[in-house]
C-alpha cells in the first residue's frame, strides 16, 4: 500500500538530495519507506493520496531519553519542588517503591498510554529506560515489557543505590547478575553519574562491563552541578551524554571533538529549576545535539517533544531549525540509527503533519497542539 502526501507547504528532510527551491512538495510512503521526495508537480501516482493543504511536514520526532516502566504519582514532590525544595536523585527511590508494588499488567499499561501521548504529539521512534526496578527480577521485568513496547530500551540499574543496600554489593550486581538478566531485552547501558548517584569509578565500572556484554553507552551527566559525566562518557565512546546542564569550556570542547551526542532536556531543566542546557554553545563549538523529553514522574513529567522544541529555542537559544534537527536527526544520532529522524529515500516511513506552514510554529505558538498526523512505518496512527 502506498500513500502519495501532497500539498506540502515546507518539507524538511535532513536530505542533502531532497528537494530544495519553492513547494508544494510531496512525499511517497511504500512498504514502510519513503520512496520518494520531491515537487508536488512531479509526483508518481500511489494507491492513496493525501493533500495536506498547506501544511509543514517533517520526520517524526525521535525521543532518545524516557524512563516510562513506572508506577505511582510523584505530584507532591513537585509541588514541593515549586515551593522552593531542591530536586534530588533520592526522590527516585520513591518510584521504586511503587514500580516494584505494581503487576506486570499495570506497569505495560502505564508504558502504553504514555507512548500512544507521545505518539499523539508526532514522536515515532522511542527509547526507554529501566531504573526503577534495581534488583535483578524488577529491572528484567521492565527490561522484558518495554521491549514489546519501545524502539530501544536501555538498562539502567546504575540510576541510585536503592535503600538500606550496600553500595558496593549493589554496584557487584549491576555489573554481574543484574546486567545477565536484561541483557537479553535491551540494546543499551546508562549510568547516572553525579552527586548522590554513581561517582565517576562506579560509573566507569558499569560502562565497561556493559561494553564486554555488547550493548552501546549512554551516560547521566552533569544534571545538578559540573562533574565527570561528559568526560566519562566521551573517553568511553559512549553514544550520548544527557543532560549536559552544568558543562564548562572543557567540556563543551571534548563533546565538539567526539562522536559522543549531547542529548539536553529542556523539559528537566525547566521542570527542576534548573538554568537551561547551554545548547548555543554546543551548536557554536560544533557538538551533535540530541533534544530529548526524559519523560519521567520525578524530573520531567511530559512526553512532549514539540514543547522541548519550543523551550530549545526560546530559552536554549537554538534556531528552530536547530531545534527541529535535534529532536529528530540528532535524536537518531544519540541511537545510533540511520533509518529515523530523515525522510531520505529508504528511510522508516516515520511521517508527521503540522497544522501551520512552517515548523516556525513550533516554537512561535508554543503550548499549542500542532500535530495534525503522523505515519509510523507508513501506517497512520489514529
Ligand atoms: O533523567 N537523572 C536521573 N534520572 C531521571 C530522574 C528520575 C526521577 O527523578 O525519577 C532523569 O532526570
Amino acid at each position: 500500500m502506498s500513500t502519495l502526501i501532497t500539498g506540502i507547504a515546507e518539507l524538511t528532510t535532513h536530505d542533502p538530495d531532497g528537494p530544495g527551491g519553492d513547494g508544494p512538495f510531496a512525499v511517497v510512503l511504500d512498504d514502510g519507506r519513503v520512496a520518494w521526495t520531491g515537487r508536488a508537480a512531479d509526483a508518481p501516482a500511489a494507491d492513496e493520496r493525501v493533500d495536506v493543504g498547506g501544511r509543514a511536514v517533517l520526520p517524526g520526532w525521535v525521543d532518545s531519553h524516557t524512563h516510562l516502566v513506572f508506577a505511582g504519582d510523584r505530584g507532591a514532590e513537585f509541588a514541593a519542588r515549586m515551593a522552593g525544595q531542591a530536586y534530588a536523585a533520592s526522590g527516585i527511590r520513591t518510584t521504586v517503591a511503587a514500580t516494584r508494588a505494581a503487576t506486570d499488567d499495570a506497569l505495560a499499561e502505564g508504558l502504553r498510554r504514555h507512548a500512544d501521548e507521545a505518539a499523539r504529539q508526532g514522536t515515532t521512534c522511542l527509547e526507554t529506560k529501566t531504573g526503577y526496578g534495581l534488583t535483578d527480577v524488577d529491572e528484567a521485568r521492565a527490561a522484558r515489557l518495554a521491549a514489546a513496547v519501545v524502539d530501544e530500551v536501555t538498562f539502567l540499574g546504575a540510576h541510585v543505590v536503592p535503600a538500606d543496600v550496600d553500595p558496593a554489593s549493589y554496584l557487584d550486581d549491576v555489573c554481574g547478575p543484574m546486567l545477565e538478566a536484561v541483557a537479553p531485552h535491551v540494546g543499551w547501558i546508562d549510568v547516572f553519574c553525579e552527586d548522590g548517584a554513581f561517582d565517576e569509578i562506579a560509573s566507569a565500572r558499569v560502562l565497561t562491563a556493559g561494553a564486554e556484554r555488547g550493548l552501546g553507552l549512554r551516560v547521566h551527566g552533569n544534571q545538578l552541578g559540573p562533574g565527570p559525566g561528559v568526560r566519562l562518557a566521551v573517553a568511553h565512546g559512549a553514544a550520548a551524554v544527557d543532560h549536559c546542564t552544568h558543562l564548562t569550556d572543557d567540556d563543551v570542547e571534548a563533546l565538539a571533538a567526539s562522536d559522543t551526542v549531547a542529548t539536553l532536556l529542556p523539559a528537566c531543566d525547566l521542570s527542576t529549576r534548573q538554568p537551561p542546557a547551554p545548547a548555543r554553545r554546543l551548536a557554536d563549538a560544533g557538538a551533535t545535539v540530541a533534544l530529548a523529553s526524559n519523560a519521567n514522574p520525578g524530573s520531567s513529567y511530559t512526553t512532549s517533544m514539540p514543547l522541548c522544541v519550543a523551550l530549545a529555542v526560546l530559552q536554549g537559544g537554538l534556531t528552530v531549525e536547530e531545534a527541529v534537527r535535534a529532536a529528530t536527526l540528532g535524536g537518531a544520532t544519540a541511537l545510533r540509527r540511520n533509518d529515523v529522524g530523515t525522510l531520505a529515500v529508504g528511510a522508516r516511513a516515520d511521517v508527521q503533519v503540522l497544522d501551520a506552514p512552517s515548523v516556525a510554529h513550533l516554537a512561535y505558538r508554543p503550548g499549542v497542539p500542532l500535530t495534525l498526523a503522523v505515519w509510523k512505518a507508513g501506517r497512520r496512527l489514529p
